[in-house]
This record gives structure tokens, C-alpha cells and sequence, in this order.
């Protein structure tokens, strides 16, 4: 995987100097448009700017629609190159639109979101959401490269580094203990955050890139996202949504509980995650009377087989299973926990 960390717009000279496209796009959102552009639209070639909504609720067909017709009305070939200059939902979607996009064209990663850089743009997953259902229509295909510079942090909201947070607890949890102690005494900082990204990439491209189509092992990065996908798809059409690593978080206290009960985590593991988690993301809850319906949306999770419900969870801190049956009842037991904190 073709990561590469430093200065953006010299990283980005030295990648379209190297790169052999006709016509570039580049595709923002709208707070990317105003907050990291301007740091490398003087020294962009030529280029079709594309401007969509911000949002996990734009991450649809709607705004493909929008893209796909831009780049047909600007004649844009086979041969072209776009850049997604935006958090998860530009990677995803732009990846998504590129790869489909005349059956596809290379696309480059910008991530300008913590969550982003340490996930989201790694590992190929592409996807919109539909009908309600999180990265409902989506598909395997890789950015032609990753390029990584924490400078965008510094104009990012403080709830969308916490966000990023959650992905970079849950890399601890699933494969490195040594990891997970230092990670949950950072500060939500960019600059005490930005230490770590490379870490956290290494891990999710290791796990990766030993199961790309996710048969297998790749399961493991969605400890935390059954339930966690779950409560962020029932609150998404809400007033007030979850952000991605918000509802992940709450998702990994309840998958925690879980594990307690199925994988042997001990007391002690268990303990500690949730007082890790807590101290980071201590306000956040769901209604108890959503449990059912929130219970419901993890039957349509795309790990499930066969009408089973199979998350991945916990043996210990940073050793994670794959493919355990959960029943209904205790999802819904388990959800309990991500109700009130005290
Ligand atoms: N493909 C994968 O493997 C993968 C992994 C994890 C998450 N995801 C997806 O990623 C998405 C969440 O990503 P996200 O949290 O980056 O959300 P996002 O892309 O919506 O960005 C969050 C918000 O921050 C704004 N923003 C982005 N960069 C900024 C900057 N530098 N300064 C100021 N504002 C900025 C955006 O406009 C948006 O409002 C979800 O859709 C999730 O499903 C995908
Ligand atoms: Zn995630």
C-alpha cells in the first residue's frame, strides 16, 4: 500500500510527477473546500473542482449522481486521475465513484480527517450508504496512493479528532496491548494525535494486507462496529447523529460486554476498556427505548451469514476473534451498556 506521510504539497508534486493522467479532478466537501484546499490549490496542474455536501448523510447516491455528472460534463477520460481531499466520506464515496466511474480511474487519497488518516484511507474499502444501511453499495479498490499530512488536523473540530480517537483505540484493542496503554492517555490533541498515526496505519495495513477481501482476519478491525454501525445508522436521519467513531466507541463498550460473556476477556481487560473509552467519550449515550431497533440493524451487518449475527470480540486486549455467534438477547443485554456511565 502506497502510504506516504510528510509534506503535503511536496508530496504531492512528487506523486503527479510521477503519475501519467489526462485530466485530474480533485472532489472536496464543503469545509475541505475552505479549510485544505487553499494549503495546495497553487501548486495543483489544471484541474475540475468538485464540491459536495459535508456529511455521513451525503454519502449517497444523490452525491454520486452529483460527481459522475461532473466528471462526464468535463469529458473526463479513462486515463484521468482524482484526488479526495476530504475525511471518510470523501475517500469512500470518491473511491467508490472513481472506481466506477467508466469502470474506473485511479483515485488518490488525501485524508484530512484524524479518522481518516489513520483508516478510512487505508485498505480499499469504497461504499455509499443506502436506504438507511451504512456502506450498503460499495467495493474493493485501492488508491493509486495515501498521502498523510497532520497539518489538516489543526482546522478539524474537536469531536471529529475524538472520532478519530475511537479507531485509534480500537487498533490497540484488536492487536497491540503496549499500543493500547499509550494510546488511551493521549490528549484529544492534533498534536499529541498526529504521534501516532503512523502506528496506527502500520496495524490496520498489516492486518490488511494479510486478508484484503476480509475471508478472515480483516474481521478483526470490526471490533466495535456491529453494534457500533448499528447505532450510527439509527441515529443517522436523527438531529442529532452520532459521528462515526462516536457511535464505534459506544459500539466497542457494548462488543467489550460481549466479549466478557463469550471470549473470556477477564474483568481486569474488561475494566480497563471501559474506563479507557469512558474518560474520552464520558457524555455519550443511547435511549433505552431504541435498544430493539438498534438490536434489529445489526442483523443487516455484512459480516452476518446465514440470518447469524457474527461479531468480532475480545479473548484479551490486543488479541481479538473473528466469526462468534451472538444471539439477539444479548445484543440487546449488552446494549445496556451503552446507556448511562457512572
Ligand atoms: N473505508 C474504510 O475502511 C472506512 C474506515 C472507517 C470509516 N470509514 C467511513 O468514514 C466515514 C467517516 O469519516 P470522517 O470521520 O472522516 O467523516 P467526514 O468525512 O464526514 O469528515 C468529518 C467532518 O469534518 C469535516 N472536515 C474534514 N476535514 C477537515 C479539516 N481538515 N478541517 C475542518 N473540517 C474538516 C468534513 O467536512 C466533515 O464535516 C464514515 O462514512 C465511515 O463509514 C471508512
Ligand atoms: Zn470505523
Amino acid at each position: 500500500m502506497a502510504v506516504k506521510t510528510g509534506e503535503i504539497r511536496k508530496l504531492l508534486l512528487e506523486e503527479l510527477e510521477k503519475s501519467n493522467y489526462s485530466k485530474l479532478a480533485v472532489l472536496c466537501d464543503i469545509n475541505t473546500r475552505i479549510n485544505c484546499y487553499p494549503i495546495i490549490e497553487d501548486i495543483l496542474p489544471d484541474h475540475v473542482l468538485i464540491t459536495v455536501p459535508a456529511g455521513e448523510k451525503y454519502k449517497n447516491l444523490d452525491s454520486c449522481a452529483m460527481i459522475w455528472e461532473a466528471l462526464t460534463k468535463n469529458e473526463m477520460d479513462r486515463k484521468s486521475l482524482m484526488i479526495n481531499l476530504g475525511g471518510g466520506v470523501i475517500g469512500d464515496m470518491g473511491g467508490f465513484c472513481a472506481a466506477a466511474y467508466k469502470r474506473g480511474i485511479s483515485f488518490m487519497n488525501v485524508p484530512t480527517t484524524l479518522l481518516s488518516m489513520v483508516d478510512a484511507s487505508v485498505g480499499g474499502k469504497l461504499g455509499i450508504d443506502f436506504l438507511g444501511f451504512k456502506n450498503q453499495i460499495g467495493l474493493f479498490s485501492d488508491a493509486q496512493s495515501i498521502l498523510i499530512d497532520p497539518i489538516f488536523l489543526n482546522t478539524l473540530a474537536f469531536d471529529e479528532l475524538r472520532s478519530g480517537f475511537a479507531e485509534i483505540l480500537k487498533h490497540g484493542l484488536i492487536k497491540d496491548r503496549a499500543y493500547w496503554d499509550k494510546a488511551k492517555n493521549l490528549a484529544v490533541s492534533p498534536k499529541e494525535l498526529a504521534t501516532v498515526i503512523a502506528q496506527s496505519i502500520a496495524i490496520k495495513s498489516e492486518i490488511v494486507e494479510a486478508d484484503p477481501k476480509e475471508k478472515g482476519l480483516r474481521k478483526i478491525l470490526n471490533f466495535g462496529h456491529t453494534i457500533g454501525h448499528a447505532i450510527e445508522a439509527y441515529y443517522l436521519s436523527s438531529s442529532n447523529p452520532f459521528l462515526h467513531g462516536e457511535a464505534i466507541a459506544l459500539g466497542m463498550l457494548a462488543e467489550t460486554q460481549l466479549s466478557s460473556e463469550l471470549c473470556g476477556l477477564s474483568k481486569d481487560d474488561a475494566k480497563q476498556i471501559r474506563d479507557g473509552i469512558r474518560k474520552i467519550f464520558p457524555e455519550l449515550e443511547i435511549n433505552k427505548s431504541d435498544i430493539a431497533k438498534i438490536t434489529r440493524l445489526t442483523l443487516h451487518d455484512k459480516k452476518n451469514e446465514n440470518g447469524r449475527v457474527l461479531m468480532s470480540l475480545l479473548s484479551a486486549i490486543g488479541n481479538c476473534q473473528y466469526d462468534v455467534e451472538v444471539t439477539k438477547e444479548k445484543i440487546k443485554a449488552a446494549l445496556k451498556d451503552c446507556l448511562f456511565y457512572n
